[in-house]
């Protein structure tokens, strides 16, 4: 319990006393009001209270935790202070339209103002129907069949199941990659490749794992067991740190799964939907998969929305009689209304702004300035990789940024220091210069770049210079006043 109140209770007058009620009493919750004006240091004790004191530990290690947004709009969170914060976080690329779109908010206000129904199970629904059309219409070859959820891990889950029915397989089993990330629910966490993660859950065993772009380590593994009847492969990994495989690789996919007649799922939820400069990122290497999945930008910032997209006749094969269909049936809250009429008007914002060009085009421009400040910085900054508005900086392993007398030292503890690099920079970057990044879960000497697509060339600007003017302290300094953040 918290040793102080939060807030109290408005109080009635007896003038407005109660009818007498048959039900339970009305526990102390708090309004909606109250919840709007929460102060920070209520925000933090429900935090620790109620929803994840560990987590909270690190926000506060990071400065995260002294921040109230009050409003968000286009690039930027506006906080308690009215202080503008520069958003190249994202949500790990879940604001492709920046917060609170215009176009897409009035799509949800009309929706509500018309008072349209949201469940789509009795009846159908015309905007469920449209948005698979639209998905389909987005979708290369025949990718046509849509199912909706409402999470990354929910059309993942979709998504290996209709690819384990379709390979025909009795004891299928699923390859995936090295340093994979698929969600967190239980099926797809076995195809995650984190021990932290996984803890010590009992997941699905019929698993592979081989290293991600090895074409000869996917075949080896294909080739050794005919009961391999699916691989899942994120296009460009993104908890990995930002890792692409070249055009020949996936081409060497394509024509594997063709010959074994193995199903190819593809994680697009985090590079998907335009963030690399084409809609979908497996579009740059001329191959189509059997089975995709959609997500976070999906439901244009404003609302939960998630799908599977399989080809017409993998679809067939898992659900295509009137009784299998029904194992296939979405969940509760699958395809509803006011998360589709977002969907459907995002998606077609999503063309109508030319957002997936400007990714290319912005992308390109931010990768000429980090690589840049890479060459300024060569022994802090150690990579700048990833295309469109998906992009990894890595820091090098912390010793190699130290003057030479110190590496040898430093080095032993490089394994324990791993993302403290990040971890200050990020600090630093928010409580000096309004600039918002995002972490990587496997190589956490990576800064995650993903901004939303409406990103311009200023905001590339505002973000470069902030980060250049904050290299340009000198490891020694960046540390110090990191610990300053930590005793101030
Ligand atoms: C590649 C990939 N797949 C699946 C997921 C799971 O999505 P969600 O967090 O919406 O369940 C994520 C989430 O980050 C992801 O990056």
């Amino acid at each position: 319990m918290l040793d102080r109140p939060i807030m109290t209770a408005p109080r009635l007058d007896s003038a407005e006393a109660p009818a007498p009620r048959h039900g339970p009493p009305k526990p102390a919750m708090l309004t909606l009001e109250q919840a709007k004006a929460m102060d920070v240091a209520t925000m933090a004790d429900l935090f620790k209270e109620h929803i994840n004191p560990g987590q909270f530990h690190f926000m506060k290690l990071l400065g995260f935790h002294k921040v109230k947004v009050e409003r968000a709009e286009g690039m930027f969170y506006i906080d308690q202070n009215g202080r503008k914060i520069l958003d190249f976080f994202g949500g790990f690329g879940s604001l492709a339209f920046g917060h609170n779109h215009p176009r897409i908010l009035n799509a949800r206000k009309q929706f509500q103002d018309e008072k349209r129904h949201e469940i789509a199970i009795a009846f159908l629904s015309q905007y469920a129907a449209a948005l698979a059309k639209n998905v389909a219409a987005c979708s290369p070859g025949d990718l046509d069949m849509v199912f909706l959820g409402s999470s990354g891990s929910e059309a993942m889950e979709a998504a290996i199941k209709v690819a384990e029915r379709a390979s025909g397989r009795k004891n299928c089993k699923i390859v995936h990659a090295e340093n994979s990330f698929h969600g967190k629910t239980k099926g797809v966490l076995s195809i995650t490749d984190s021990p932290l993660y996984k803890g010590e859950f009992k997941l699905v065993e019929n698993t592979y794992r081989v290293p991600f772009g090895d074409l000869k380590a996917l075949t080896a593994v294909v080739r050794s067991d005919p009961d391999v009847g699916v691989v899942v492969l994120e296009t460009v990994q993104g908890g990995g740190g930002i890792i692409e495989a070249p055009t020949d690789y996936w081409q060497g996919v394509r024509a594997l799964c063709d010959q074994h007649k193995v199903i190819w799922v593809a994680d697009e939820v985090q590079c998907g939907y335009g963030r690399t400069g084409r809609f979908y990122a497996f579009e740059h290497h001329g191959v189509i998969p059997d089975v995709t999945a959609l997500a976070k930008s999906f439901g244009g910032g404003k609302a939960a929305m998630a799908a599977m997209v399989a080809r017409r006749d993998v679809y067939m094969k898992a659900y295509g009689t009137p009784k299998t269909a029904m194992i296939h049936a979405h969940a509760t809250f699958g395809g509803i209304g006011e998360g589709c009429a977002t969907s459907i008007e995002a998606l077609n914002t999503l063309y109508d702004e030319d957002l997936i060009g400007n990714a290319a085009a912005v992308g390109t421009y931010l990768k000429d300035r980090l690589t840049a400040i890479q060459a300024k910085y060569p022994s802090i900054v150690k990579d700048v990789r990833g295309r469109g508005l998906m992009i990894g900086l890595e820091f090098h392993d912390f010793s190699q940024t130290l003057p030479f007398a110190l590496r040898p030292m430093v080095a032993l503890l490089d394994d324990k220091l791993k993302g403290s690099l990040s971890g200050f920079v990020g600090a630093l970057l928010l409580k000096d210069y309004d600039c918002l990044v995002a972490f990587t879960e496997y190589n956490r000497n990576v800064i995650r770049l993903e901004p939303p697509l409406i990103c311009t060339h200023e905001n590339v600007d505002q973000f470069c210079d902030a980060l250049d003017a904050l290299l340009g302290r000198g490891i020694v300094s960046i540390v110090k006043d990191f610990v300053k953040t930590q005793i101030g």
